[in-house]
Formats: structure tokens, C-alpha cells, sequence
């Protein structure tokens, strides 16, 4: 049953693949990649969920979405333009520090939101925390209409809110709250288990 599984998440994950490059065709400026894996049986189980990120490795700006408990994860990688801009916004955010642990387990309770060493590595889960829309993923370091100073982040058309690459909240938009971390771990350099935090972790 192991085997059949692997294999469907594979077969799924080629397919999903397909999809992107059409997708690229018609002019999607953030590639994606869609993993369904495990089965929609374990998922409804909340399983974990294995992550094949070598795709993510090498080509910032690739966002990846797996299900996890009916929830959508993303996982995309940071430069090191991208994680030194982090601080300088924390007078800007309404939870800097993370210090709410609804949405930060105590591992990624740090400025990157990630597992220590790894913080290149973002694993948010995709759901608006005002009223649970999607936000979008504008990684960009760029001026946007709704902030002349973004440094690449979130922005939710729902009702305007906006978060930044590590997922924490700006001040003054409707979201309550910094975006959650799900509880994760890396298994190696190109694998990461969704659902189950690192060993010793609460
Ligand atoms: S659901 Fe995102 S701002 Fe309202």
C-alpha cells in the first residue's frame, strides 16, 4: 500500500507539473508547482506529507502547494536579499516576534518563522487569517500600489491584507494575525515531512 502510494504521488506530482508549464505559457509570472499527495484517504486523516523541495532548490520565486489537513502549505525559498530585509520591517508588523503561539510553533519562533539553519526554506500555510481567503504571492522587492517599501510578501484581495515573506501580518490591514507555520521537518537537503515537528520539538 506504501509503494502505491509513492507512485501516485508521483504520477500526481508530473501531472501537476504539466499543468504549470501551461500555465507558464499563458504568462503566470510565480511558477507553482502542485503536489496531491498522500492519498485523499490520509489526507482527510490529517496524514503527513512527504515534500520532494528539490525542484524549489535552485529557482527562487517557485512556490510549491501540498495539502495538509485540507489546508493548503506552501513552501517556496528565499534569497538572502529577501531574509535580510526581514528585520528592518518588524516596526511595521503587528506580531514581529511571533509571539502569538496559535499561529508560530516554538521552533520557528524566530524572525524567518523557520526551522534554525533552514531559514531559507519558507513552510506557511496559505490561509488568510482574517476570513480564510488566498492570498497572493508577490516575492517581488519592488514598490507595489499598496506599499511604495514592499520587500516581497503576501497580499490578499479579499480585504487587503497583507503579510511578508515569512508570513507575519502588517499593521492596519483586517488580518488578526500572523499567518501559521505547520509543524514540519526536514527529513534531508531535498525532503521535508508537513505534519510532524522537528525531534525534540513541542
Ligand atoms: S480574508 Fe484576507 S483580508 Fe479578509
Amino acid at each position: 500500500m506504501a509503494n502505491e502510494e509513492v507512485s501516485s504521488s508521483r504520477r500526481n506530482l508530473l501531472i501537476a507539473t504539466g499543468v504549470v508549464g501551461a500555465m507558464g505559457v499563458v504568462g503566470a509570472s510565480v511558477p507553482f508547482i502542485s503536489s496531491f499527495q498522500p492519498s485523499a484517504r490520509a489526507k482527510t486523516a490529517g496524514a503527513p506529507v512527504d515534500v520532494d523541495i528539490s525542484k524549489i532548490d535552485n529557482e527562487p520565486g517557485m512556490r510549491m502547494i501540498v495539502q495538509w489537513r485540507g489546508k493548503p502549505v506552501w513552501i517556496f525559498k528565499r534569497t538572502k536579499e529577501q531574509l535580510a530585509a526581514l528585520p528592518s520591517l518588524d516596526n511595521r508588523l503587528r506580531d514581529p516576534k511571533s509571539d502569538n503561539p496559535d499561529q508560530t510553533p516554538a521552533f520557528a519562533k524566530n524572525e524567518a518563522r523557520t526551522i534554525v539553519g533552514k531559514e531559507n526554506i519558507a513552510v506557511i500555510v496559505g490561509v488568510c487569517t482574517h476570513l480564510g481567503c488566498s492570498p497572493s504571492f508577490v516575492p517581488e522587492m519592488l514598490p507595489q500600489v499598496y506599499d511604495s517599501e514592499w520587500k516581497g510578501g503576501f497580499y490578499c484581495p479579499c480585504h487587503q491584507s497583507r503579510f511578508d515573506l515569512a508570513g507575519r501580518v502588517f499593521q492596519g490591514v483586517p488580518a488578526p494575525s500572523n499567518l501559521e507555520i505547520p509543524p514540519y521537518h526536514f527529513v534531508d537537503e531535498n525532503k521535508i515531512i508537513v505534519g510532524v515537528p522537528p525531534k525534540g520539538a513541542a
